[in-house]
């Protein structure tokens, strides 16, 4: 994967597919996964758009801190820094046009922050699985025992705790051990960080009625982790947004139902204006 150094001297792993002077559609993956969730979907964009597909900090082939640096002793991991990231990334790709983000779960949490850090940069807004609030005080709890088992049982711990929780119940054996292995693989001081970050994160609900572009919002019918009733209640919230409840799939809705995931967000994309 091409790499780009971010402003704090991190190098940043990224890949891009479809038309090499499309319109970009910035694709945000969920935690702890890489950019590999949207490989069908990069895949079968409509013609006129490139996608842009890094490996958020800390994750995939995206190392957590920059060389020489421990990111245990960071202190501010923050989604800010992540938003930013992106900003870095178009920068390092010449890109100046507002850019459509799609971002799963952590990758909402993302996207919002860089709606509200560079809103002339963001043309529209896919929202899958993913919640608009903070933590609560128990999330956020829960978050610190799980930094103490990553960094005392390794990556693995993690993904056995979220396997369960992330497929739908017809989802084949095949793709959760993928997907565990992606989760296993994930550098023990990257899921720290993160975990760091998303305890940390802002409340994101006051920022949805002030969403006037056209947005997207997709749940799986099965998901136990970010509800369809929590993507309807997002839904109410911005003016104008479309909601798309897939069946058959849960967290992992872009993997579990690939097709009607493309086709929905082509459809989506050939519309903007
Ligand atoms: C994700 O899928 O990105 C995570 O479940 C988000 C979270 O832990 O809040």
């Amino acid at each position: 994967m091409p790499i780009i150094t971010t402003s704090d001297g991190l190098p940043l792993s990224y890949a891009t597919r479809g038309d090499a002077d499309g319109a970009p559609v910035l694709f945000l993956h969920g935690f702890p996964l890489s950019s590999q969730l949207w490989d069908d979907a990069a895949g079968r964009l409509p013609q006129g758009f490139r996608a842009v597909l890094p490996d958020l900090r800390g994750h995939g082939a995206t190392p957590p801190a920059p060389p020489g640096k421990d990111a245990l002793e960071d202190p501010d991991p923050s989604v800010s820094r992540l938003a930013r990231d992106l900003g870095e990334l178009l920068d390092a790709l010449g890109e100046r046009r507002p850019a459509v983000l799609v971002g799963h779960s952590m990758g909402g949490y993302i996207a919002f922050e860089f709606f509200r850090l560079f809103p002339e940069r963001t043309r529209a807004l896919v929202l899958v699985c993913t919640r608009a609030n903070a933590d609560t005080e128990e999330a956020a709890r829960a978050r610190q025992i799980q930094i103490h088992t990553v960094l005392r049982d390794g990556s693995v711990a993690i993904a056995e705790q979220m396997l369960p929780r992330l497929f739908a119940s017809s989802a084949p054996d095949s793709l959760r051990e993928h997907w565990r292995g992606v989760m296993a693989g994930s550098d023990p001081r990257g899921v720290a960080w993160t975990l760091r970050a998303l305890a940390r994160r802002p409340d994101s609900t006051p920022t949805l009625p002030t969403i006037r572009i056209p947005t997207l919002i997709f749940v799986g019918a099965e998901d136990q982790i970010t509800p369809p009733a929590v993507a309807r209640a997002m839904h109410e919230s911005i003016p104008g947004s479309r909601l798309e409840v897939v069946p058959g799939a849960a967290h992992m809705l872009p993997v579990e139902q690939p097709h009607a995931f493309a086709t929905v967000l082509s459809e989506f994309l050939s519309q903007l204006p």
